[in-house]
């Protein structure tokens, strides 16, 4: 019968098929239509009310068959949450990114202010500025990567404290960070290390100022109540006089940290600065290395290899 047909028709095409059969141009409902004007009274209300019946029949379908589409798409495209995703790969922050930021928080806490310089760099700034001349033989402990056209790969970033007092004059109080290179490769030692450098220059700055912000930033850096250092007699062309600063490493053994000194007046007078009327103090030292000691990295060359299993196990 065409009622149960069109209530258990599974699916919109075959509706449709139904309903061009009954309501379309040559369908049976459409030829009793035609038919009406030839009917009596009562026969003309029993066909109007079959006609009206079978459309709402078909249009009930229909929402039906629609609404049970739209349940299947939706339960296709369900997301299911509990299921276990691909393992992604998370990017962290690089360990000497880590470093870099928490050594330039700590001097900058005390008034020093981030310069940058070049990696390749001319002679002027990397030696002969530094009171490093041509004959010197301090030039030769460094190892230099040199290029065709006399520039270097800057074998230290005293470099930059040239730079700084070039284009800001005193007084001044830098820092930078940044790449250096020499010709030397072992366990300890690769081609391209970091340093960190500090310039302050003013007035009145001493050796005991020096000394003070050291140990300031080694206790804010590694996160010391109190801090043993060892203050040694060192050499370097551009400070006079150059001291060497050890630090008491776990209440047991001295490590050598870093380089520092009282700025030569060479070196001021290079950058245009009058030694009797300024003065003040340089520091230099590893930033890597330091990022190794904060955070008890044995091996160097584990922050240079890119190696994803380490860094992913490295704690950043
Ligand atoms: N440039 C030195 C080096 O490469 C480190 C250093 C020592 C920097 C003493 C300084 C300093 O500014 O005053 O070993």
């Amino acid at each position: 019968m065409l009622k149960d047909s069109i209530q258990n028709a599974k699916s919109i095409p075959e509706l449709q098929d139904l309903y061009t059969a009954t309501f379309g141009k040559n369908g049976t409902m459409t030829a009793k239509l035609k038919e009406m004007k030839n009917l009596e009274m009562d026969a003309r209300a029993e066909l109007n009310r079959e006609n009206s019946e079978l459309r709402e029949l078909f249009k009930n379908r229909q929402t039906e068959l629609e609404n049970a589409a739209m349940m299947a798409a939706l339960a296709n495209e369900k997301l299911d949450v509990s299921l276990n995703a691909e393992p992604e790969n998370r990017g962290t922050i690089h360990p000497l990114t880590q470093g870099l930021h928490e050594i330039s928080a700590v001097l900058e806490s005390f008034g020093y202010v981030r310069y940058t310089g070049p990696e390749i760099e001319d002679d002027w700034h990397n030696f002969t500025a530094l009171n490093t001349p041509e004959y010197h033989p301090a030039r030769d402990m460094q190892d230099t990567f040199f290029l065709a056209n006399g520039n270097v790969l800057r074998t230290q970033t005293s470099a930059i404290q040239i730079r700084a007092m070039e284009k800001q004059g005193v007084p001044i109080k830098m820092f930078a960070v940044g790449s250096t290179y020499r010709k030397e490769m072992d366990a300890t030692h690769g081609p391209m290390f970091g340093q960190v450098e500090g310039l302050y220059i003013d007035k009145n700055v001493t050796m005991s100022d020096l000394i003070g912000d050291i140990r300031s930033f080694f206790k804010k850096f590694f996160g010391l109540d109190n801090v043993d250092l060892r203050i040694r007699p060192s050499y370097f062309p551009f400070t006079d006089p150059s001291i060497e600063v050890d630090m008491k490493w776990n209440g047991e053994r001295w490590l050598e940290m870093m380089g520092a000194g009282m700025v030569h007046p060479n070196v001021l007078r290079n950058c245009g600065i009058d030694p009797n009327e300024y003065q003040g103090f340089a520091f230099g030292f590893g930033w890597d290395r330091l990022v190794m000691l904060k955070y008890n990295l044995p091996d160097l060359r584990d922050l240079y290899g890119n190696d994803i299993r380490w860094l992913k196990n490295s704690g950043f």
